[in-house]
């Protein structure tokens, strides 16, 4: 069972679904890493990234493995690496191609099959897995995505900034598994909000769903969190209300 959190980069998903996973006793996907991990074996086999018929097949033979935090790739410890900023703007090209997705994606329903888990990514409620009982789509603004990951990477916003505002537009334009809201997700928007409170509200809904146990003196107890940060069942453009 999956428990689906999508958004666009920035919005708080890996800290998000780590934490709630935490808390529920879940284990947590961060599907990301897996086409992050795509782009870094490419650059090291000399495959261009919008070469999508080598892609494919590249992707299809990856060993990619989680061990806690690490990410491994054929058993090599690659959680760094695939935090490059190269490496970051490639993950957004080869994650175009339908081959790579396909072969990620199945990868991803074998996991999910085969336990309970917080799967973070973008087509997590709307491909990978519709069937997922609670999908949640974090949002936030442009710019507070971009200081979130400024300050995760040391780089200056303006140009995690730009660099973000070229993923976005093709990870919403492309045509497989394109970054949108699954029509039955709720909808947070993060701006503005501690981790707990977002946090609190997931873990929620998922106790609202009965999806996990509650357990005593409940954080995620629904009045204990402000409401105006959820605009339940409201599909949203990944893009935010804030000026460019
Ligand atoms: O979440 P992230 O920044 O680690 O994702 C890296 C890239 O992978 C991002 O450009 C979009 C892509 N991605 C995707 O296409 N589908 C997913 N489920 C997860 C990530």
């Amino acid at each position: 069972m999956v428990i689906a959190i999508d958004g666009p980069a920035g919005a708080g998903k890996s800290t998000v679904a780590r934490a709630v996973a935490a808390e529920l006793g879940f284990t947590y996907l961060d599907s990301g890493a897996m086409y992050r991990s795509v782009a870094l074996a490419a650059r090291e086999a000399g495959v261009d990234a919008d070469d999508g018929a080598a892609l494919g097949p590249l992707a299809a033979g990856l060993e990619i493995g989680f061990d806690g935090r690490q990410v491994l790739l054929g058993g090599r410890d690659v959680s760094d690496a695939i935090r490059r900023p190269e490496v970051t703007a490639d993950a957004s090209r080869v994650s175009v191609h339908p081959a790579v997705r396909e072969a990620l994606v199945a990868r991803q329903r074998a996991l999910i099959e085969a336990g309970d888990y917080v799967a973070e990514g973008r087509d997590i409620g709307t491909v990978v897995s519709p069937e997922a009982p609670l999908k949640v789509f974090l949002t936030a603004s442009d710019e507070e995505r971009a200081r979130r990951r400024a300050a995760e990477t040391g780089e200056d916003v303006a140009s995690v900034l730009a660099a973000q505002q070229r993923r976005d537009a093709r990870d919403t334009e492309r045509e497989h598994g394109a970054l949108r809201a699954a029509d039955d997700a709720v909808e947070l928007d993060t701006t503005g909000l501690s981790l707990e409170e977002v946090v609190a509200r997931v873990v929620a809904l998922a106790r609202e769903r009965n999806l996990a146990p509650r357990s005593k003196g409940d954080p995620g107890d629904p009045e204990r969190t402000s409401p105006q940060f959820v605009r339940e069942g409201s599909p949203g453009s990944p893009s935010s209300e804030t000026p460019e």
